[in-house]
């Protein structure tokens, strides 16, 4: 063990002598760990038999993009996810028809996840679809409305045939009430209420099919490589350095993966740099105006949609909704305040930060993991003190920097 630390002791002296770093063999396996070569194509979804068909892709990019499908005309899921800004919108949270209280999620490589939403409300990207068109702050629509737009324009109906099939008789667009929908505003919950269930059945089987074809589309939103994963090929192929990073971010990726000063790895790993869990990191907000409690109720909403993958509108036999049927709360972690670890990819271009936006820069959110809130204000959490010099967070922020593609 001596003789360990005191071989780590040269390994480490000579990377500060010398301006390319000295990379250990353990380091190297954890830094090959983030390689988007690893990351392979996206998990099978076996509740969207429709996952990778490329013609659905195609009317869910359609539908992605139409405007139509709101309340007023003049959002789309585009409108918040902007292609060019990474599918975020730049924005401390999101704005629709109202202020929402949440930050915009990218989707790029979101069909790697396995729940949606910084609470983690969904399990699929099919089922997430469905939500927007109704939050009465978001897109204000309905299901019924959003089926209408679809049947009644020649193009988007035919298309949606040509995927899906008819439509289940006795739902075409004169039978179908104006705006209904369980989610949508009174006046849509109303009239919804007032459907007899086998219509009510109908119509959702339909708007899942509208969900499926969204994340056909989204599945085909992959990560990109990196000036990072460019770094970690040129090592992959025997070289002891490259410069394609900068002594600076190299010594942000050793401080990253240095499980004794940060604890970065212990949340933020494999190749989309989210272990995928809800973590308690002290962002909750348990007063004032955004009041959020995260994955407390992210995790009984999860199990109560009817189109999550046991539900009846889902392609999956039960035993393979595993994630589901073995969802269990982590008993350690306090829900209370616990969002999903996002992915690191592109995070340079996806300011503001947290659930809440409620972090400007990228330096900010250093600084909140360096010391972070304290426990007596905002309630028990994950992080420890990190003791990291200015220095050593503007090496880390610069790494952080080599994650955009
Ligand atoms: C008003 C802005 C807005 C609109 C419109 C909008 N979104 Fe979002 N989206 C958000 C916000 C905010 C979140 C995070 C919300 C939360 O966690 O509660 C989010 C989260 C998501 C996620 C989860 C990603 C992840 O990693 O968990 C996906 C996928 C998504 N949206 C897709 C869509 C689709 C598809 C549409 C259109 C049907 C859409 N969004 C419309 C703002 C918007
Ligand atoms: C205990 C788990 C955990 C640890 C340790 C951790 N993170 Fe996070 N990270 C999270 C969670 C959870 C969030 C989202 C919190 C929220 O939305 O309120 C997050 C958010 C972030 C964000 C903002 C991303 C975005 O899109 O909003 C960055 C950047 C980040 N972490 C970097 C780091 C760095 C650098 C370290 C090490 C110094 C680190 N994290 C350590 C769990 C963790």
């Amino acid at each position: 063990m001596k003789v360990l630390v005191a071989l780590a002791l040269i390994v480490s002296t000579s990377a500060i002598l010398a301006d390319s770093v000295v990379w250990t063999e353990r380091e190297l396996r954890v830094l090959q760990s983030f390689n988007l070569n690893n990351l392979g194509p996206a998990p099978y979804q076996p509740s969207n038999a429709y996952a990778d068909n490329k013609d659905a892709a195609e009317l869910g990019k359609k539908l992605f993009f139409d405007k139509r499908l709101s309340a007023n005309g003049e959002f789309s899921c585009a409108s918040c996810h902007l292609p060019e800004k990474h599918f975020t919108d730049g924005k401390p949270r999101a704005v629709g028809l109202k202020a929402t209280g949440r930050n915009t999620m990218s989707i790029v490589g979101s069909a790697h996840q396995r729940w949606f939403y910084w609470d983690g409300r969904r399990d699929s990207l099919w089922s997430q679809a469905l939500i927007p068109f109704e939050a009465p702050e978001e897109m204000g629509s309905s299901r019924t409305e959003v089926l209408k737009q679809i049947m009644t324009d020649p193009q988007l109906s035919q298309h949606y045939r040509r995927v899906f099939g008819e439509f289940p008789k006795g739902i075409d667009s004169a039978k179908l009430p104006d705006h209904a929908g369980p989610y949508a505003d009174k006046k849509g919950k109303d009239s919804w209420n007032r459907l007899n269930p086998m219509r009510q059945r109908k119509i959702n089987s339909a708007y899942a099919n509208v969900g499926k074809a969204i994340a056909a589309y989204e599945r085909t939103l992959e990560y990109a490589p990196t000036r990072f994963d460019r770094y970690l090929d040129e090592l992959a192929t025997g070289k002891k350095d490259s410069n394609v990073l900068n002594s600076e971010e190299k010594s942000g990726a050793r401080l990253f993966i240095d499980a004794a000063k940060t604890q970065c790895l212990q949340c933020h790993n494999g190749p989309t740099f989210s272990n995928g869990d809800f973590h308690n990191i002290g962002t909750g907000n348990f007063s004032g105006e955004h009041l959020d409690f995260g994955r407390v109720f992210g995790l009984q909403a999860v199990l109560l949609d009817e189109f999550n993958c046991l539900g009846p509108f889902s392609d999956a036999a039960k035993g393979q909704c595993t994630e589901l049927r073995f969802l269990k709360r982590n008993a350690h972690v306090p829900l209370e305040g616990s969002f999903k670890t996002p992915s690191l990819r592109n995070v340079s271009e996806t300011a503001p930060y947290f659930h809440d936006g409620s972090k400007t820069t990228l330096e900010s959110v250093i600084k909140h993991y360096n010391v972070p809130p304290d426990r007596k204000q905002v309630g028990a959490h994950e992080l420890r003190k990190l003791e990291l010099s200015v220095e050593e967070e503007k090496q880390l922020e610069s790494f952080l920097r080599t994650l955009s593609d």
